[in-house]
C-alpha cells in the first residue's frame, strides 16, 4: 500500500492529513485507545487491525507503590513490529510509563526535588530519566505532575512541587524541557505529560480522588499557572485529573479542556484521561452509562482513553449514530498522530536493544544479556560491591548506573535536604568517638526511593549505615541498633545519636492519604527514650509529605528533612551530616504544627480579621498557634546570611513596565554556604482580595565567609497580573509591597506603586 505520509520531507500537517484521510473510523478510534501492558501475544489481533494506539506499562492496583517486572526492549519491539509491519496502515504505538522521578537512576521524589529550588538540576534529572527510559524502548512518560498541593494529608503531595504557583511553574518548564529537549526526534528524548489537569490537589479532606471546591479565580491564579508554563514549554501531552470541580468532573469538562487548555492556552498536543477516568464519569453520576461517558469525554476533549476500553467499545457506534461529531474524533486523532510524527516514530519505531536509540528496523538478534549498557557511550562504574550483580529476570538493564547519572542524583539529593533545626551548631558532626545510629531508615535501601519508583534497583542503593561507615574515620565507633529499646540502652554511651525515622513510601503517593500527619506510630516514643540522656540527638526525617514535628522542634538538637531522596540519598545525607556538603534546601510547602491547621499555606488571602491584626479571636485558633511550624521557603545552612540595602530601580511601574529589585547579602558566618534569596510581592488593594504574599522570584547565591553579593530580580508588570473582578487577567493600579528574604515570613521590605 502506498504510504505518502511516510515521506519525512513533507510538512507535518500534510503528513497528518494524508494519513488521517485514509483511516477508517475503526482505525481512528484505535488511535484513541490505550491499553495496559500490551504484549505481542495477548493483543496481536487488535494490533493487526490497527485497534490500539498506545500501551502504558504500569504495575497493578498499587499505582506507583509496587514494582512490576519492568519493560524489555525486545518485548516492545515485538509489539511494535506487528503494528508497523502487519496492520493496514502501519501506525506505530506510543509506549508510556510512569517515569516519575527517574528510571534506573532514581532521583529524589518530586517534592524533594522542589526543595532544591534548582531548576537546572531538575531539568538534568528529567533529561537523564528520558535517556534511560528511551533506551528501554519507551516514548512517553506520565510526568511532570504539576498539582499545587496545600494539604499534606494528600499522599500525592509527594509527586508535585508543593504549594506555590511560581516555583511550580519554573520547575514545570525545567522538567518538560529536560524530557523533551528541543526536538522529540532527538536521541534520548521522550514526550512529557503535564498532569493532573486540574485542581486534583484540592481534594477535600486531603482524601485522594475526592471532590474539590475551587473558585474560578483561584483555579486560574493558583492551579493553572504550572500547566500554562508547561504548554508554553511545548509539553507534548496533558493528563486530565480524576476529580470534579464543583460537580463537573474534569474528564467531562468542555470548559476546562477544550475551551481553556486547547483554546485559550493553545495546547496542540493530546489529552489522555487518567486511568479508567472515562468510565468513572458513571460513578461520578455525570453519565448514566458507558455510551454517555464516552460522548461527554470526547466532547470535553479527552483525545485518548487510558485503559477503560470504552472508546474502543462505544465510540464508533456513537459516531455512526450521529451522537458524536466525527470532526471531534478527527481532532483527537490528528493530535495523537502529531505527537507520533514529532517523536519520529514513523521513521524509527523500534529501539536498539544495544543502546543505539530509536531505529527504523529491528536489528538482527543480539543477545542483550547481562552487561548490556543501553545508555549510549556511558561509562561503566563500580557499584556497591556488597550486592549481587545480576539484574532481575526479564530486564534488559545495565548492571550499573553510569557515574555521570549518579553524580547528578547525588547533587540533586544533596540540594533537596532541608535543615530545619541545628541547635548550637551540633551539625556538622565533629569527630564524635561513638555514634549510635538507629531508626528504620538506618539500613533502608529501596525505601529511600520513595513512591512511584518502578525501575529502581535495590542493588544500586547504599544504606545510611554503609555510607556513614565508609565516610567516618576508622577510629569512630558506629553502632547500629534498630530496636528502640536496645537503642536506648546504647544511647547512654554515645557522643551523638543519629535517628533515621519518618514514613515508609507506602504511605505516600496515589491512594495513600492519611488522616493525620503525625509521625507514624511508635517513633515519637522511641525518640523520647533516646532523649533521656541528653546525648546530642540528630533526627533525619524521611517522608513523602510534611509531617507534624512539634516535639522534635522542641527537643531534638538537629532535624534534617530528607524526603525520600533516591538512589544517592544515603550518601547525600551523610555528606551533610559530616559537613562535606552544606545544606541549602528550602521548603516548597508549609509545615503545619498539627493536622488541625490544614490547609495552611503562605500565599493566603488576608481576610477581614487577619491574624497579624492581633484582633482577639480574629482569624486564629484559641488552643494553639496559627503559624506553620516551618514556613514556605524556610531552611537553614551551616552559615548565616544578612540581607541589607533593598533597592528598587523605580518607585513606580507602568502597567506595561518593569522594575528591578535588588538586595545585598553577606555571609555573616564562618563557613561558605549557598542561600536561596526569595522575592515576594503583595498587591495591597485590588478589585478582588489578593494574597498577603506571592513568590515572584528566587536566586541561589554562594558566598564565602564574610563575602557579600547582590541579588537582582527583574519584576515585570505581567508578573503582577491576576484574575480580576471583571474576568480579565491583568495588573491593576495601586500600591505594592515587596520583600527579599530567606523565606515567606522574613525579609527586607520595600514598596512601589502602579499609577492609575
Ligand atoms: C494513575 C495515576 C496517574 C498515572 C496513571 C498511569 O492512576 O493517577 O498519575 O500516571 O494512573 O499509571
Amino acid at each position: 500500500m502506498n504510504r505518502p505520509w511516510l515521506d519525512p520531507q513533507l510538512p507535518e500537517p500534510e503528513r497528518i492529513q494524508l494519513l488521517l484521510g485514509t483511516m477508517t473510523l475503526r482505525e481512528k478510534v484505535g488511535q484513541m485507545h490505550q491499553i495496559a501492558n500490551v504484549t505481542s501475544t495477548s493483543q496481536d489481533e487488535e494490533l493487526r487491525a490497527g485497534g490500539i494506539g498506545s500501551s502504558l506499562f504500569a504495575s497493578g492496583a498499587w499505582a506507583g507503590n509496587q514494582q512490576d517486572a519492568g519493560v524489555r526492549v525486545e518485548g516492545l519491539n515485538a509489539v511494535q513490529r506487528i503494528a508497523v509491519e502487519e496492520s493496514p496502515l502501519g501506525i506505530p504505538l506510543i509506549f508510556a510509563r510512569d517515569v516519575i522521578h527517574g528510571f534506573r537512576t532514581v532521583f529524589p521524589i518530586p517534592l524533594g526535588q522542589a526543595a532544591a529550588w534548582d531548576p537546572e538540576s531538575v531539568g538534568r534529572a528529567a533529561e537523564i530519566a528520558a535517556l534511560e527510559a528511551a533506551a528501554a524502548g519507551l516514548h512517553w512518560t506520565f510526568t511532570p505532575m504539576l498539582d499545587i498541593a496545600r494539604d499534606p494529608r494528600w499522599g500525592r503531595i509527594a509527586e508535585g512541587s508543593g504549594e506555590d504557583p511560581h516555583l511550580g511553574s519554573i520547575l514545570a518548564t525545567a522538567a518538560v524541557r529536560g524530557y523533551q529537549g528541543d526536538d522529540l526526534r532527538d536521541e534520548g528524548r521522550i514526550a512529557a505529560c503535564a498532569k493532573h489537569y486540574i485542581g486534583y490537589g484540592a481534594a477535600e479532606g486531603g482524601r485522594d480522588y475526592n471532590s474539590t471546591q475551587i473558585g474560578p479565580r483561584t483555579l486560574r491564579d493558583v492551579y493553572l499557572p504550572p500547566f500554562a508554563a508547561a504548554v508554553r514549554a511545548g509539553v507534548a501531552t496533558v493528563m486530565a485529573s480524576f476529580n470534579e470541580i464543583d460537580g463537573i468532573p474534569v474528564t467531562g469538562s468542555h470548559e476546562l479542556i477544550r475551551d481553556l487548555l486547547k483554546g485559550e492556552l493553545g495546547f496542540d498536543g493530546f489529552v489522555v484521561s487518567d486511568w479508567g477516568a472515562v468510565g468513572e464519569l458513571i460513578a461520578h453520576g455525570f453519565a448514566a452509562d458507558a455510551a454517555e461517558a464516552v460522548r461527554k469525554s470526547v466532547e470535553a476533549g479527552i483525545d485518548m482513553d487510558m485503559v477503560s476500553g470504552l472508546y474502543d467499545r462505544h465510540l464508533a457506534a456513537e459516531v455512526e449514530a450521529g451522537r458524536v461529531d466525527a470532526a471531534l474524533v478527527d481532532d483527537a486523532v490528528r493530535r495523537i498522530l502529531r505527537i507520533k510524527f514529532r517523536l519520529g516514530l514513523f521513521e524509527r519505531p523500534y529501539t536498539d536493544p544495544g543502546g543505539g536509540g530509536r531505529i527504523g528496523a529491528i536489528p538482527a538478534r543480539r543477545e542483550p544479556g547481562i552487561g548490556t549498557m543501553p545508555f549510549p557511550g556511558r561509562d561503566r562504574v563500580s557499584r556497591p560491591t556488597n550486592v549481587q550483580q545480576t539484574p532481575p529476570a526479564g530486564m534488559t538493564q545495565p548492571i550499573s548506573i553510569p557515574e555521570s547519572h549518579r553524580a547528578r542524583a547525588r547533587r540533586l539529593a544533596t540540594r533537596s535536604l532541608v535543615l530545619l533545626k541545628n541547635t548550637d551548631s551540633v551539625l556538622p558532626l565533629r569527630t564524635p568517638k561513638r555514634i549510635l545510629l538507629t531508626g528504620a531508615f538506618a539500613r533502608a535501601r529501596t525505601e529511600l526511593f520513595g513512591t512511584w519508583t518502578l525501575d529502581g534497583q535495590e542493588s544500586d542503593v547504599t544504606t545510611i549505615e554503609e555510607a556513614l561507615r565508609a565516610a567516618l574515620p576508622a577510629e569512630v565507633k558506629l553502632e547500629t541498633k534498630l530496636f528502640p529499646d536496645e537503642a536506648v540502652v546504647y544511647g547512654r554511651y554515645a557522643d551523638a545519636i543519629i535517628a533515621c525515622i519518618g514514613e515508609h513510601p507506602i504511605r505516600s503517593g496515589e491512594a495513600n492519604s492519611t488522616g493525620t500527619i503525625d509521625l507514624p506510630p511508635g517513633q515519637l516514643e522511641a525518640l523520647k527514650g533516646l532523649r533521656a540522656y541528653g546525648v546530642p540527638l540528630i533526627v533525619v526525617v524521611f517522608a513523602g509529605r510534611p509531617l507534624a514535628l512539634p516535639w522534635l522542634a522542641d527537643h531534638a538538637d538537629a532535624i534534617l528533612y530528607a524526603w525520600h531522596p533516591g538512589v544517592e540519598g544515603a550518601g547525600a545525607v551523610v555528606d551533610v551530616l559530616l559537613g562535606n556538603e552544606s545544606p541549602s534546601g528550602r521548603l516548597p510547602v508549609s509545615f503545619p504544627r498539627r493536622t488541625g491547621q490544614i490547609p495552611i499555606y503562605y500565599n493566603h488571602r488576608p481576610t477581614g480579621r487577619p491574624v497579624e491584626g492581633g484582633l482577639r479571636g480574629g482569624n486564629r485558633y484559641c488552643d494553639g498557634p496559627d503559624t506553620p511550624l516551618y514556613p514556605f521557603g524556610f531552611g537553614l545552612g551551616y552559615t548565616t546570611f544578612e540581607y541589607s540595602d533593598l533597592r528598587l530601580s523605580s518607585a513606580s511601574m507602568r502597567t506595561d513596565g518593569e522594575i528591578e529589585i535588588r538586595a545585598t547579602l553577606r555571609n555573616s558566618g564562618a563557613v561558605a554556604g549557598e542561600e536561596v534569596a526569595q522575592l515576594y510581592v503583595r498587591d495591597l488593594a485590588a478589585s478582588v482580595s489578593r494574597p498577603v504574599k506571592e513568590l515572584k522570584g528566587f536566586a541561589r547565591i554562594a558566598l564565602a565567609p564574610g563575602e557579600s553579593g547582590e541579588v537582582t530580580f527583574r519584576l515585570l508588570a505581567t508578573d503582577l497580573a491576576f484574575s480580576r473582578l471583571d474576568g480579565s487577567v491583568g495588573v491593576e493600579p495601586g500600591g505594592f509591597r515587596c520583600w527579599i528574604g530567606p523565606d515567606a515570613t522574613r525579609g527586607i521590605e520595600g514598596g512601589f506603586d502602579v499609577p492609575g
